[in-house]
């Protein structure tokens, strides 16, 4: 069984990579084969390593902004890993449309909104403030639009009494490991139909 090869990038702890990675054992259709980071010292490449992956990293802020240039940089460890799908996981860096149109229909990122509910930040706060009763996240395929593209998985939670953005956003952080390794199975067995849990 030839498995599909997953980069996953990361900007931050990298707890959904860990969910990820972990996943990708037995029966599962891939096999991790980079975790890349914007960030020298994020600790989801110490959890990656730990775990037996090649990782890599591309400080963006040398670049000062410019988000070409620093693609470009991006680039270098993604081709060389060859990837036939990449997973954005807390990747906190906005992507070009052209950077976005070379792994068009093969790149996926998870966001902590009922999508298209709060696209961009701050997604927990802005539940509680417009009074939602329900939450969640969603895995969709990333295209130029920032958090717009087809969709392929949501988690819904239910919003609590007493709940502040932290409370919600570890509620929906719990939803997001289960979630974003379901969608990542069956879209490696080339399987679009969306996964909807909660
Ligand atoms: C997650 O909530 C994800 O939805 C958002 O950033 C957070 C990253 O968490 N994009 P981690 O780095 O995977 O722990």
């Amino acid at each position: 069984m030839t498995h599909k090869r997953v980069a996953i990038l990361v900007s931050g702890g990298g707890s959904n990579m860990v969910a990820l990675v972990d996943s990708m054992t037995g029966d599962h259709p891939a096999r991790p084969c980079l975790v890349l980071s914007n960030d020298p010292k994020a600790g989801g490449l110490v959890k990656a390593a730990e775990r037996g992956v090649p990782t890599a990293f591309v400080d963006h802020r040398p670049f000062k902004g410019d988000r070409a240039a620093f693609e470009a940089e991006l680039m270098k460890p993604l081709l060389a890993a060859e990837p036939d799908i990449i997973c954005l996981a807390g990747f906190m860096r906005v992507l070009t449309a052209g950077f976005v149109s070379q792994w068009n229909g093969r790149m996926l990122n998870i966001h902590p909104s009922l999508l298209p509910k709060y696209k961009g930040l701050h997604t927990h706060a802005r539940a509680l403030e417009a009074g939602d009763s329900e939450h969640g996240c969603t895995v969709h395929e990333v295209t130029a639009e920032l958090d717009d593209g087809p969709i392929l998985g949501q988690a819904r939670v239910p919003v609590l009494p007493g709940d502040t953005p932290d409370i919600l956003a570890a509620r929906v952080l719990e939803q997001e490991h289960k979630l974003y390794p379901a969608v990542l199975r069956r879209f490696a067995a080339g399987d679009r139909t969306p996964v909807l849990l909660g």
